[in-house]
Formats: structure tokens, sequence, C-alpha cells
């Protein structure tokens, strides 16, 4: 009988009852079925209220960060990423930093936008006027909603509207600011833009059609700014070598990616380790790099008057401390232990702070010998594991071939069975 992934009721199945069927369709053997269910951490009736059709876990490598200062107070990072390199690099740039003071960072209040789509409004601007005198009516209505973060300082403060051209005319696009105190806030939000669509609808005389969280987190921003001395930094040179990188960046939307690439391998990282929504804050980086038209780097490097170099980073930063992965997630928690924030504004400003460093290293590495003499060393054990060496067998020819500047599998092979020789 041939496969097929219609698989009906899949859903309702246990994990295990899953992992058979999966089993049988991708020909797993017992080994592998094993390797999926061991969850670690994450026990497996959690992991499968956390979303739908879970088979088991994606272990992904947490390291710790070192030597960040932020406002005077001494954070160790937890990083989540598989890449090699980048907790190192994030440690080494704040070590750095802490010559001059560390990092001092800020953020705006942590308010996230609604946005609510009226279609079909017979008379755009005269509803958007009356759409903004019942901002009074609007906002009770959606405080309604979350009375417990209204209690807490939080709730919908405001209203924007605008009238928008679009492709298939004309629509007013009401927009609700709420300020989500510790939690992300897309519940919250989106609860919020709901509730209010009717009263949208009377005001307006048109047809609501998308409720929905925007992740263009423009009032939510999280600011960060350090200064490397030239001396720590290698001297003059170096210091001009990454203003010459950070002028690339501004000048070209395919160099401009790649900085930013490297801002978010920090920013991205923390993120995760800490059950926040990674794909919001991506969203949110992006197209604020994008806001006024071409595509700009998240920082700014500066030579300052005694000639050391000044980074500032300002990146929108929708992470809260409470609800979703944040709250359940057992290694989340521990995370989050471990950072010692005390509010999502605090956490929002650390991963600001972490970005900024971690573009530091990238473009301090990149303005001098290379990103890849960094990566041989874990690369070359990576390769030697590949071989199948174990043990100390791993760090020995690791170490004979990033001397030899070889770091290939042939090579890691010949090396393992020389040593398994005894030569
Ligand atoms: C690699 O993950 C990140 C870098 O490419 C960033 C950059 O080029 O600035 C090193």
């Amino acid at each position: 009988m041939s496969k097929t992934s219609q698989i009906s009721g899949f859903y309702n199945l246990t994990p295990e009852e899953r992992l058979r069927i999966l089993k049988e369709f991708a020909s797993l053997t017992d080994e592998e079925v094993n390797i999926l269910r061991s969850t670690g951490p994450l026990d497996i009736n959690l992991a499968n209220r956390m979303i739908e059709n879970v088979i088991g876990v994606m272990p992904v490598t947490l390291g710790i960060a070192t030597n960040f200062l932020i406002n005077g107070k001494e954070y160790l990072i937890p990083m989540a990423i598989e890449e090699p390199s980048v907790v190192a690099a994030a440690s080494n740039a704040a070590k750095m930093a802490r010559e001059k003071g560390g990092f001092t960072t800020s953020s705006t209040q942590p308010v996230m936008i609604g946005q609510i789509q009226i279609l079909k409004v017979p008379d755009p601007h005269r509803a958007r006027m009356s759409l903004l005198s019942a901002k009074d009516e609007i906002l009770q209505k959606a405080n309604e909603q979350d009375p417990i973060l209204v209690s807490k300082g939080g709730g919908a403060k405001d209203v924007r509207c605008k009238v928008l051209n679009t492709i298939v005319g004309s629509m007013v696009i009401l927009e609700l600011l709420v300020d989500c105190r510790d939690a992300m806030g897309a519940n919250a939000v989106n609860t919020m833009a709901e509730a209010v669509a009717p009263i949208v609808e009377r005001i307006s005389g048109g047809k609501v059609c998308l409720r929905i969280i925007s992740n263009l987190a423009t009032e939510r921003l999280a600011r960060a700014r350090a200064t490397f001395s030239k001396a720590a930094l290698g001297g003059e040179e170096v210091v001009e070598g990454i203003i010459n990188a950070y002028a690339f960046a501004l000048a070209d939307p395919y160099r401009c990616a790649t900085h930013n690439k490297g801002i978010m391998n920090g920013i991205t990282a923390v993120v995760l380790a800490t059950g926040n929504d990674t794909r919001a804050v991506e969203a949110g980086a992006h197209s604020y790099a994008a806001l006024h038209g071409g595509y700009r780097p998240l920082t700014t490097w500066e030579k300052n008057h005694d000639g050391d170099l000044v980074g500032t980073i300002e990146v929108p930063m929708a992470v809260g401390l409470i609800g979703g992965a944040t709250a359940t997630h057992p290694v989340a928690k521990i995370a989050i232990k471990i950072l010692g924030v005390k509010s999502a504004s605090e956490l929002a400003q650390v991963i600001a702070a972490v970005g900024l460093a971690q573009n530091l290293a990238a473009l301090k590495a990149l303005a001098t010998e290379g990103i890849q003499r960094g990566h041989m060393t874990l690369h070359a054990r990576n390769i030697a594991l590949m071989a199948g060496a174990t043990g100390e067998m791993v760090d020995r020819i690791a170490d004979i071939m990033v001397k030899e500047r070889r770091v290939r599998m042939d090579r890691a092979k010949e090396l393992l069975e020389k040593l398994m020789r005894g030569q």
C-alpha cells in the first residue's frame, strides 16, 4: 500500500501512538524512535500541551555568555543556539566593553499595537474622525477584556487611525496601543482587537476583517550602547575597519542582511532560551530595519573624541516574562532565573545589549583575521567526531588539524587510524 500523510485524527493520538505511525511511515529504527522519545527536562505531557501532534522535542544547545555588565549590574546570559562561536563571541565582546563601563540600556514602555482592518467604509476620512472621537468607548471595551493587565498598570492606552489606499481601494485601519507590562502581549492585544470590532463597525459604518497584533513593535523599543577602547580592540586600524564594515552595511542591503543576521544570532539565542517568540522578534527587527525606506543596520558605529569605538542598537523587543513557554518550559524558567531580570523591559534591554555585543564581535573578526579561524576549533572537533573519534582523541585530532590548517574528513580519518595504531 502506498504511503499517505493524510492521517485522520492524528492530533487525538498520544505521542506514543504518533511515534508508532511515524516509525512505519519513515522506516525509523528502534534507536531513532528512542531518540525522539527522550525529551529530557521537558516532560512529554507538558510538551504535548504546548503544540499539536507532538512526537518529541528538538534539543538545542544552551550556553552561557559571560562578562556582561549592563547598567552596572552583572549578568550571565543563557543562549540557546546551534551555531558554534556565537556564545564565545558575545562573551569576548562583553569583556571588551567592561573596560569602559559595560553596556548602558533603556527602553520605551512595553506597548504593542493591535490592528483592526475596516473595509467598505462609505466615508473613510469622516469615519477616521469619528473613531478617534470614540477613543474612550473603544479603550473601555478593550480594557474590560483584561482586568488583571489593567490592575498592573497596563492595558489599552490609546488609539490611532489611518486611511490606506491599497490595490483593492481605500481601507481604514484602527490601531490599539496596549501596554502589555510583563507579557509579550499577543493574546491580550488580539483579544482586545476582536472585542472592539463591533463598536468599530458601528461607528465607521464599515466591515471589520483582520484583528491582529503588529510585530513591527515601534512602541516597544529596547536600546543599548557601549564604548570599546581602541586598545582593547587591537588599535586604530581595527576601529577604522569596524566603521568601514558598518559603512558597507549602511550602503548595501546584501551586506546589511548579514550584518543584521549577526546581531540576531545573539538576540534570537536569548529570546529562545527564555521561551519567547523568536519569529515575532525577528519580524520586528527586520521590519524596523526597513521602516524608513531601504534596509538599514540595526546598530550604529562611530569613533568618539578619544578614538574609541561607540556602538548603539535600537530594536523592537516584544518579549515577556509571563505567559506562553516562558512560564511553563522548565528550562526557560531556569534561564530567566539565571538572568535575574525582574521585568520584561529589563529582559528586552539585556537582549539588546547581547545583540550589540554580537555585532561588535562579528565586525571585529571580519575586519581583522576573518571569522573562520574562530570557527575552526569547534568545526575541527565536529569533523573528528564524525570521523569516529571518541574521548580525548577528539581534541587531539582537532588540534592537529587546526595547526596544519587541514580541517577535513579524510585527514581526520587518517589521523584517527594513526592514533589508534599508536603512531
Ligand atoms: C555568522 O553567523 C554571522 C556573521 O556573518 C555576521 C556578520 O557577517 O556580520 C559573522
